[in-house]
């Protein structure tokens, strides 16, 4: 017996789950785990069904279910192999991917959370050529602490790209460098909370990490629902600052209109408030060039949030801020305070990768093969879905499936938790839902729906996902 046909032929046939699961869940483990590498070979279905004391027709179907899901090649006359793309989708620590829950019954097969992107496709080479040369390059000095705001060579090239890729107004003094978005955010409402601010409004749904981050400051929080237009903007609404996300809303994939745009401004400079603008995504933008950030049409009012979590990964725990003149100096203060500066290594290693051009290179290529995703994704899904309706998909990498009036949200991302999906309603996004917890089914409003994730979604798993979303949603009916 050979070491590929060990690993799956520990069968317990008292534990209620088919065998052929069993294999399909014991194959997709050990390439999560790494005891199976792209490009090994799986024992032939004749092998593995003698030494798991199975029928060959059961190695069989669970072969067949994992090439449709994108684990592995299946070869005609030899043996199948770990596909190049098979992805492990680690168990995410955060909050913002919680969703399978403590009854998740084991590592997801597919991680459908709007979360991380394909992680796969992380450019190792370029970073580590960054590394190199920036460690050749730094001298001694470089190694002390520093300017609380970040490297300046970081800043400096940041500021550029800012500019070219995302459409801010960025000077490299207003740029503070963070350990990701989460960062830029708690030191800004930090920075805000001593000036004597309160109250922050947050779009209802939307990231409920980033809520309890503005509670982490010391901050009240509003919810101000929003509609296929963006957030709902009150020029009456009792708040000293707003965050949103204008040009993707998480969850739900709306562009903030211009008539909101524009009320969110002027409810700003009236009661001289500021906007915190979370640009989580906009590198990814497929139909239409990328909207203007609020940023540019008001730089001291609007603090402008971007991250490397989804262009690159959230492991580098990498942001930035392009902060009004005023709260440069309060949000270098807090950033002292809380960690004396920043890791000067990597960030010289991002500069360096900035400026040589790998980060544009990398994001005109991953927004090729996530625009691709997103097409085959949105026709398998009006395809096979038709009482569905796709929105929130001209960017970044998730959608929006709202659900037939009725669906039962919650007992479709249960049916999908248990063929091992890992994805979230729109429910769990909901202020809301802090308060139901435990009630039954999904808040009012809105209706049911899914927000789909495809960052890390195979192009050879979609019509998979999309057959077991119908599964799942039909059964929720
Ligand atoms: C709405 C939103 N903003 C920002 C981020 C990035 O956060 P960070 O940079 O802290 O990883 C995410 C990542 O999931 C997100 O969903």
């Amino acid at each position: 017996m050979n070491r590929a046909t060990e690993l799956f032929t520990e069968l317990d046939r008292g534990n209620g789950t088919p065998l052929r699961a069993q294999l399909e869940h014991s194959v997709c483990d050990a390439i999560a785990g790494g005891g199976l590498r792209p490009g090994d070979r799986l024992p032939a279905s004749r092998l593995l069904a003698e030494a798991a004391g199975v029928s060959r027709g059961v190695v069989s179907e669970a072969y067949a279910q994992l090439a449709a899901e994108g684990w592995i090649e299946i070869r005609r006359g030899r043996a199948p192999v770990v596909r190049a793309e098979a992805v492990a989708a680690p168990l995410p620590r955060r909050g913002r991917a919680e969703a399978a829950g403590p009854s998740s019954p084991a590592r997801p097969r597919l991680d459908l959370t709007a979360t991380a992107p394909d992680l796969a496709r992380f450019p190792r080479r370029a970073w580590m050529a960054g590394t190199r040369r920036a460690l050749a390059a730094m001298p001694d000095a470089a190694l002390d602490y520093a300017d609380p705001r970040g490297d300046e060579e970081l800043r400096t090239v940041l500021a550029a790209y800012l500019v070219r890729v995302c459409g801010v107004a960025a000077a490299p003094e207003r740029v503070v460098v963070t350990g990701g978005y989460t960062q830029g955010l708690w030191l800004a409402c930090r920075a805000l909370a001593r000036r004597g601010a309160r109250r922050v409004a947050v779009e209802d749904p939307s990231l409920d990490d980033s809520r309890a981050t503005i509670r982490s400051a010391g901050l009240e929080l509003v919810g101000v629902p929003v509609d296929g237009d963006g957030a709902r903007i009150d020029p009456r609404l009792d708040a000293d600052a707003f965050l949103v996300t204008p040009a993707h809303q998480f969850p739900t994939g709306a562009l903030l209109s211009p008539e909101r745009r524009r009320a969110l401004l002027a409810w700003a400079a009236e009661g001289d408030r500021h906007v915190l603008e979370d640009d989580y995504d906009s590198e990814y933008a497929y139909d239409s060039p990328p909207v203007r950030t609020l940023q540019r049409l008001a730089p001291e009012r609007v603090i402008y949030l971007g991250t490397a979590s989804k262009t690159l990964a959230p492991a580098l725990r990498m942001g930035w801020m392009a902060a009004p003149a005023e709260l440069v100096e309060p949000i270098a203060a807090e950033r002292w305070a809380v960690d004396s500066g920043g890791p000067a290594i990597a960030a010289r290693a991002f500069a360096a990768m900035l400026a040589a051009g790998e980060v544009d290179r990398h994001i005109r290529r991953t927004r090729r093969e996530y625009h691709l995703r997103r097409d085959r994704l949105v026709a398998a899904l009006r395809e096979r879905l038709p009482d569905c309706r796709v929105e929130g998909q001209s960017g970044g990498l998730h959608l929006l499936l709202r659900l037939p009036p009725g669906a039962d949200e919650d007992a479709a991302v249960a049916a999908l938790e248990q063929r091992r999906i890992r994805i979230r309603g729109l429910a769990g996004y909901r202020l809301a839902a802090l308060e139901e917890a435990g009630a039954a089914g999904s808040p009012a409003g809105d209706g049911p729906a899914l927000v789909v994730g495809y960052g890390r979604l195979p192009l050879a798993s979609i019509d998979a996902v999309a057959d077991a979303l119908r599964d799942a949603i039909g059964a929720a009916g």
